[in-house]
């Protein structure tokens, strides 16, 4: 018999979106250029310039997340509202709406979870070397940071660092992140290290000089266990390597201030150099996160790889369908789960097992960011969707999660991808994740009105009652 656990008095349940997925106003009040501003994904997708268009009506929008029970709202902080050029000059504008938005949470008893950087690097910043270029990006990230910490930390107590940055150097191998764009494993692999660092000083920075504010800060990493694709010795040792290229090389370092020792051992036989600095042991050294928050859609399965360290083509490949790092694993279907219209598995014991897997490994509290599914959807003739696959996708989740605080596993906060429509980080508009429906198209922006589908109304109720209606 396995006895449930409840979950503990004030857990935070909430929800995500990111600033530039949900806000629109891309270029108001003086906002500058993000890379993402510039993204191109073809003439099926719309861009991210009006996107829900939070921006002019988060007053409603929070209204609503109030109605929801939303007790957390994680979301991202535009660093070119802030800083339009990434560095320099601050927009006292943007930090005027962030204020106010702010503030509408707290007028509702909403807990603001905020991630620094959310994909939407300055522009500015980009041209000048973005992350490979590291003096600049380890001055401006933490200039950006203390303005943040200066303005919002009386309010703001839980602070994410980067949102996946393990993604951001896979998708940029692929080509993913800007259609076309293809950086080589040494360049993000490097590039990677620099946020690395400036992680850390940015998290010992906010635990030295901004102690007095009593709040906490963590990485944001998206995290899937990595399963052999069968009892092979080859494949299980295939899964250790994806675990490691995944998800344990970011983690580690970031908790135990050292890298990983089977990701150092991949650079030197990939012949990618990464360039250690004196000094760069003691950054990191001083620099731990006080939780670990995490992404979750699902497992990635894996099979021995050939030996060759020559990068391969990764075509129709995504964040979450696959990835392969040659001479370590091969991504494979895995034949036991279903998959979502975008080919990503649905795993809800994977969650379970993916939390055990990460509290185990550090014994720091963990914050669930981002979970959830993409479904193509139309409002009925009721203005509202009927998203029962939606309600079945959270209900199975969030009863492995209850398992997984029985396991003994200490939760924080659960944030499910999203409180409300936005574009999707690759597929446009119609691809939808939120409880609330925005009223648009992908190239129609309709009336942009608010409508809440079924889940919306379930999930009210799993608040109500602390999640514990879910056995
Ligand atoms: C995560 C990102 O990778 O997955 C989000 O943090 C993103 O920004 C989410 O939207 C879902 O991915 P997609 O491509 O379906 O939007």
């Amino acid at each position: 018999m396995f006895k449930l656990e409840n979950y503990p008095k004030g857990f935070l349940w909430g929800a995500s979106t990111s600033a530039f997925q949900v806000e629109g106003a891309s270029n108001k009040d003086g906002k500058g250029v993000s890379v993402v501003d510039l993204a191109n994904h073809g003439k099926e997708y719309c861009d991210f310039s009006i996107a829900s268009d939070f921006y002019h009506n988060y007053k409603e929008d929070i209204k609503l997340f109030s109605q929801l029970g939303m007790k957390s709202y994680r979301f991202s902080i535009s660093w070119t509202r802030i800083y339009p050029q990434g560095n320099g000059e601050i927009n006292q504008k943007g930090i005027d709406y962030y204020n106010d938005l702010i503030n509408e949470l707290v007028k509702y008893k909403i807990e603001p979870i905020v991630t620094i950087y959310h994909f939407d690097l300055p522009w500015a910043l980009e041209e000048q070397g973005g992350w490979a270029n590291r003096k600049l990006m380890l001055e401006a990230f933490t200039n950006y940071a203390k303005t943040l910490f200066e303005n919002f930390g009386d309010r703001v107590k839980y602070w994410l660092t980067i949102n996946e940055q393990n993604i951001l150097t896979m998708v940029n191998m692929i080509g993913l992140f800007v259609p076309g764009v293809k950086k080589s494993p040494q360049l993000c692999y490097q590039e990677s290290h620099v946020m690395t660092l400036a992680q850390a000083l940015v998290i010992k920075m906010y635990h030295k000089d901004f102690k007095n504010q009593k709040g906490k800060i963590g990485p944001a990493p998206n995290i899937a266990m990595a399963y052999p694709a069968s009892a092979k010795p080859e494949d299980v040792l295939a899964a250790s390597n994806a675990n490691v290229m995944r998800n344990w090389m970011y983690t580690d370092v970031c908790v135990n201030g050292k890298y990983n020792p089977i990701a150092l051992s991949y650079f030197k036989q990939a012949n990618i150099d990464i360039d250690f600095q004196t000094g760069d042991d003691e950054i990191l050294e001083n620099g731990k996160p006080d939780f670990i928050a995490f992404n979750y859609y699902s497992t990635f399965t894996v099979k021995a790889a050939e030996p060759n360290f020559e990068y391969q083509k990764n075509n129709g490949l995504d964040q979450q369908t696959g990835f392969d790092v040659p001479g370590m694993f091969v991504s494979v279907k895995n034949e036991n789960l279903k998959a979502n219209e975008y080919g990503w598995e649905i795993d809800p014991i994977g969650f379970r097992t993916t939390l055990r897997e990460l509290y185990s490994r550090y014994l720091l509290p963990v914050m669930i960011t981002e979970n959830g599914i993409g479904v193509r959807e139309e409002l009925n003739q009721n203005n509202t969707v009927e998203d029962d696959y939606r309600i079945d996708y959270y209900k199975n989740h969030l009863l492995e999660m209850r398992k997984a605080i029985t396991d003994g596993v200490e939760i924080i906060s659960y944030n499910p991808w999203t409180a409300i429509d936005l574009v999707s980080s690759h597929q446009g508009f119609q691809k939808r994740y939120g409880f609330i429906y925005v009223n648009r198209d992908e190239h129609d922006l309709k009336d942009m009105k608010r409508y809440c589908k079924k889940s919306f109304y379930w999930y009210q109720d799993v608040i109500k009652n602390n999640g514990n209606s879910i056995k």
